[in-house]
């Protein structure tokens, strides 16, 4: 590699702030991607992606870029993702290069995750490129923006350039910042080789493929590595870069961004931000910055069809070989039959895995309520972790459940400010502190327990500031709370589906709710059944199913033979989806259209 003039950085950006865009156009600029085969957005590949509009996985790109001083320079560009869920990614991108380029909506100014992500790039000592991005709008606000670097960022507003990803404004400028600002590679003189996995990718006949950025030496074919996180080695069979086309190369040196391919198939072996280093000359100390990631969240998965099951076990083990933050193991459910007890780092990661589910593998999946981890202290001092309200603890043996909270920068118009107090206090949260960001806005720093903003925490921030509102948060600590186990029994049997940890406060109001949508969408019976919601044996609301009028089947006797043989296959039909509660059958799905109405 050629350090002095190699220069690694990425875009960092709110979600929607024109990132995707603008790198397609340094792409083109640069001529690394023709631009005939430019789609709209050569970056974002899966489908999903493209809809949702956030870039999910990081596709970093090789570009060559002669600049104004006649030195043709090599950019190495990471993509990041945007969004909360996805931060230690965030984090290790960043962690990969030396520069950052900051975008900022022009109309929009710095939301939340324009901060969040600026102090990761400063935490990291990168050069932070401010970027005042979509100025062709005309609901541009320059002057806004430009004081908000200051106010709100403290990063002098002469250092900011104004372009347009879309109107193609700006972009040599972009690119000359790049060279003239960031510094080149770093590290690069530490005795023995050191890469830093950034991501990776699984791909059937080659196994995993990692992403890597080398700080010092050099990765070849051939070479015997490890992996210091723990202890893995393999023998690299390929290294590469991207053009962004994945394309070989003989050996990656210090500087350098690429993959390799090695022996491993396990993708839980390769962690991203593992350091990697040669078996025969270890480095001694890992590189900085390597976390375990560990899921959030959870929720059961079921196929609607049962007979679906095996297609189900296919796809979430073929996303989880893309995906070592997703997690999953087997269980089933007697409301629902079998499925998977799913892990993911927070909301978004949960909806995007299965909407993969339902299109890319076609199979028809119902969640239960997500939940996260809870920390159960027993009476024997023993503490416990729980990710399914099912299997809580008898509570006579329990002394306390805690729950993670988080700590949340709420960034908001002045007006919405009620509102927003009252939607964090009915969430149980606190207001830490608030800070002026400009006339017209303000940044709350609140912290809250992760179950709370499971839900409807983000819509309902959208809905009441109009779309101006934005939220980032980071993991707080656990917190004690008053949390117990509510189940709904039908006919006096409880359903496992159905059971959730709830705060007590919240737990009447939660089961009424239940009981009521139950009573209504289970079908009539032909004597009284009772849906109730408990709280330990105690009985906290209650509903009933309607009871039928007729009995149906009489008016066949007599009848002509071949209607009652209908009706008799149709009743078979039917017994395959029943669930059995006491003397009470009911339809699974029931079940599964509650699940689906919350
Ligand atoms: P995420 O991947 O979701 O973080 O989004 P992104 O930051 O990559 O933004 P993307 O490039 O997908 O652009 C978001 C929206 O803004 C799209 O509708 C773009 O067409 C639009 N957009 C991007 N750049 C510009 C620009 O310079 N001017 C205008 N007017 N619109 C832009």
């Amino acid at each position: 590699t050629d350090v002095p003039h190699t220069r690694n950085f990425c875009i960092i950006a709110h979600v929607d702030h024109g990132k995707t865009t603008l790198s397609d156009r340094l792409l083109e600029y640069t001529n690394t991607v023709a631009h005939r085969v430019m789609t709209d957005q050569h970056l974002d590949s899966m489908d999903l992606e493209k809809e949702r509009g956030i870039t999910i996985k990081s596709h970093p790109v090789t570009m060559l870029y002669p600049a104004k001083d006649g030195i043709s320079y090599r950019l190495n560009l990471m993509d990041t993702p945007g969004h909360v869920d996805f931060s230690y990614e965030v984090s290790r991108s960043l962690a990969a290069c030396e520069g950052a380029v900051l975008l900022i909506d022009a109309a929009q100014g710095v939301e939340a995750q324009t901060v969040a992500n600026a102090h990761l790039a400063f935490s990291q000592n990168l050069k932070v490129i401010p970027v005042i991005n979509k100025i062709d709008l005309p609901s541009a606000n320059l002057e806004l923006c430009l004081q908000q670097l200051e106010d709100i960022l403290a990063i002098p507003s002469d250092e900011a350039i104004l372009a347009s990803g879309k109107a193609g404004i700006g972009i040599s400028d972009i690119l000359e910042a790049v060279v003239a600002r960031v510094p080149p590679p770093r590290w690069t003189n530490y005795p023995q080789t050191r890469a830093l996995v950034f991501d990776s990718l699984y791909d059937s006949y080659r196994g995993v493929i990692a992403y890597a950025r080398v700080f010092s030496g050099s990765l070849k074919a051939g070479d015997m590595v490890e992996l210091m996180s723990n202890g893995v080695r393999t023998e690299v069979k390929e290294v590469g870069v991207f053009t962004p086309k994945m394309q070989k190369v003989a050996e990656l040196d210090a500087g350098a961004v690429g993959y390799f391919v090695s022996n491993i198939k396990d993708p839980a072996e390769i962690k991203t931000g593992d350091t990697v280093t040669l078996s025969q000359r270890r480095a001694t100390e890992m590189l900085p910055g390597y976390k375990e990631v560990r899921p959030m969240v959870f929720c059961g998965l079921y196929p609607v069809e049962s007979s679906d099951y095996e297609k189900l076990k296919a796809a979430v083990g073929r996303l989880r070989l893309n995906d070592a933050a997703f997690v999953y193991q087997q269980e089933s459910s007697i409301a629902l039959g079998f499925g998977f007890r799913c892990g993911f780092l927070g909301l978004l990661h949960m909806e995007i895995i299965q909407e993969r589910i339902r299109r890319e593998h076609d199979v028809d999946i119902i969640s239960t309520y997500p939940s996260v981890v809870y920390h159960v202290v027993k009476h024997d001092g023993v503490v416990i972790e729980v990710d399914n309200p099912v299997n809580l603890p008898d509570p006579g043996t329990i002394i306390e459940i805690r729950e993670p909270m988080i700590k949340a920068a709420i960034h908001i118009p002045n007006d919405a400010m009620g509102d927003i107090l009252s939607l964090v206090m009915e969430k149980r949260g606190l207001v830490d502190h608030t800070d002026t960001l400009d006339a017209t806005r303000v940044m709350l720093s609140c912290s809250l327990p992760l179950n709370e903003i499971l839900v409807d925490f983000n819509d309902r921030l959208k809905s009441v500031t109009h779309g101006y509102g934005s939220m980032d948060y980071e993991l707080g600590e656990y917190r004690a709370a008053d949390l117990v186990k509510m189940e709904i029994l039908v006919n006096a049997d409880p359903v496992d589906a159905f059971a959730t940890i709830v705060h007590r406060d919240k737990a009447e109001g939660k089961g009424r709710a239940l009981c009521e949508k139950l009573a209504d969408i289970i079908p009539p019976q032909m004597f009284k059944v009772a849906i109730q919601a408990a709280i330990g044996g105690k009985i906290i609301a209650r509903d009933n199913v309607r009871e039928m009028r007729k009995d149906v089947t009489s008016k066949c006797y007599g009848g002509d033979i071949s209607r009652k043989r209908k009706l008799l296959d149709k009743q078979k039909e039917g017994k395959k989806k029943m669930k059995q509660f006491g003397r009470v059958s009911i339809p699974s799905d029931a079940f599964i259209k509650v699940l689906k109405t919350n």
